[in-house]
């Protein structure tokens, strides 16, 4: 059956899925001291991108941020993932599909990642597989990357992942630093990047 005009409270998302070496899913309750790990390794990386890393949460704070995540997935309000590594179970990062509009079936990702597993190329693997999770699951007709024009690393998980720059809004949004940041649009929309 088309998903088209369907109300996605009645949708039947997997809540898991794996990529080569990430398992993806849900959170769950009692995601919180993993997630605040992390978050806490990675904070001075965190800070320049992310306003929400403006101050380091404690690992309550951290719980009801996972608790609320999943309440919005199961009201496909907000598609939060979160990313473990599979040989370790540890969390790697997160990401997710944000912003949709179940009409258009468009989505927008986003992502970061524990500053111990930067570099390895699992941010631009997950990208990949939540974009066709997003494809065959959800029948996504756009996915996109907004980033900070600023944020290289960003840029290039996007480039990495094969999606095309549309364009960038100029002073589009306040950085964490209190500047006004440009923003680069990337996409891939179907009949096109897939
Ligand atoms: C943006 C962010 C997620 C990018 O992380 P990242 O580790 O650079 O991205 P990836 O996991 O895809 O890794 C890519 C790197 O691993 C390398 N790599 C190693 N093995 C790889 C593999 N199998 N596949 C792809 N790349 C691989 C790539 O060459 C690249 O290295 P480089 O940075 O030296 O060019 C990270 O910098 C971050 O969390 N920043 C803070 C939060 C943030 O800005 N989020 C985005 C907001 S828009």
């Amino acid at each position: 059956m088309s998903l088209t005009g369907m109300n996605p409270i009645l949708m039947t998302i997997p809540e898991s899925f794996e990529s080569e070496r990430l398992i993806i899913r849900a959170p769950l309750y009692g995601d919180g001291a993993a997630v605040n790990e992390a978050i806490i390794e990675s904070i001075e990386e965190l800070r320049p991108w992310m306003p929400w890393a403006n101050k380091i949460p404690t690992i309550e704070e951290s719980e009801i941020n996972v608790r609320q995540s999943r309440l919005e997935f199961l009201e496909r309000t907000d598609l939060r993932l979160l990313l473990f590594h599979k040989e370790t179970g540890r969390l790697v990062g997160s990401s997710g599909l944000h912003r949709m509009d179940w009409q258009a079936r468009n989505f927008e990702t986003g992502y970061w990642v524990r500053t111990s597993y930067e570099g390895q190329g699992y941010i631009t693997e997950a990208v990949e597989a939540i974009t066709n999770f997003a494809i065959q699951e959800l029948e996504a007709n756009r996915i996109e990357i907004r980033c900070d024009a600023r944020n290289k690393r960003s840029a290039n998980v996007a480039e990495r992942s094969g999606f095309t720059l549309e364009g960038i809004l100029r002073s589009e949004k306040r950085a964490a630093d209190g500047s006004l940041r440009d923003t680069r649009i990337y996409s891939k929309v179907r009949g096109v990047e897939f």
